[in-house]
């Protein structure tokens, strides 16, 4: 049901008119999925202390500990399921002829929700790699490490393939983002806080190359105020009503 977030009509003018639209989100767009954000009050980082557990330093003082906690949060992950939002973006690749979805998430949901080609800044928490050789481990939603996985190949130590403090961005999927955020008309920052560089600087890049920078966010983040537009809600209400307007002016199209 369409018409539940209150919506301008310079956005409805702009969305009828849009040829390229680029979307990031952040662990907002997993809550309504129940998956935890990091800085909420129930978030990650209010009960682990990330120096712990999402360094590379904290990983060779104790592999054990960290894939125990990478296996707690596959785990989770693998008992949740996409939300209405996560299938909203999922849907609007097929109204949008030039759309990117990047995300900061790990969790795998706007795959599992049938988005394709997702630009993942952070990694992935069901793959792995070799330490040693470098070798990729895919693994399933099923998978629950216990222990320290190793490597099938070389026996080398296993490392979740997620992006730690202190880390670079795999870059060619951050190059991907900065050139759909620098064509796209319009840009949406969904369910992030927009505190976590560099992936916080993608919307300014959008708004700099001229895009309307709408935030869907039930509350105001760093970013806002370099904000076109705020669509105040939870992206599981929101997304779909967005949708059902591109849907309204675009027709359904399969690319
Ligand atoms: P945060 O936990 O920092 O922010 C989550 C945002 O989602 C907040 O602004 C909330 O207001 C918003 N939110 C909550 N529920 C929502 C809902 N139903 N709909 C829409 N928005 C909602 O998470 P991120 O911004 O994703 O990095 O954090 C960025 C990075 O910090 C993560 O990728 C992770 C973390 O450290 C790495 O792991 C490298």
């Amino acid at each position: 049901m369409a018409g539940r977030v209150n919506i301008s009509a310079r956005l409805h003018d702009i969305l009828a008119k849009a040829e390229s639209i680029c979307v990031m989100t952040g662990a907002g767009v997993s809550a309504e999925s129940g998956v935890p954000t990091f800085r909420g009050n129930d978030g990650l980082w209010k009960k682990f202390r990330p120096e712990e557990l999402a360094s590379f330093d904290a990983f060779i003082r104790n592999p054990e500990l960290v894939w125990e906690w990478y296996a707690y949060r596959r785990k989770l992950i693998s008992e949740v399921r996409p939300n209405p939002g996560h299938r909203a973006l999922a849907e609007m690749q097929d109204v949008i002829p030039d759309f990117t979805l990047v995300t900061q998430n790990v969790d795998n949901l706007h795959t599992r929700a049938g988005s394709r080609d997702v630009i993942e800044l952070h990694g992935n928490i069901m793959r792995s790699y070799c330490l040693d050789c470098g070798l990729f481990a895919g693994g399933s939603v099923q998978e629950i490490p216990s222990g320290i996985p190793s490597c099938e190949h070389c026996g080398g130590m296993l490392r979740p393939d997620v992006v730690w403090f202190g880390e670079i961005l795999p870059q060619p999927a951050f190059q991907k983002a900065a050139e759909a955020a620098g064509r796209c008309d319009v840009f949406l920052s969904v369910g992030t806080s927009g505190i976590v560089y560099p992936a916080a600087s993608i919307p300014r890049m959008a708004r700099e190359a001229g895009a309307y920078v709408v935030e869907v966010n039930p509350d105001s983040t760093d970013l806002t105020p370099g904000i076109s537009e705020t669509l105040s809600g939870p992206s599981g209400v929101v997304l779909p009503d967005l949708l059902s307007i591109l849907k309204e002016y675009h027709g359904h199209q399969q690319n």
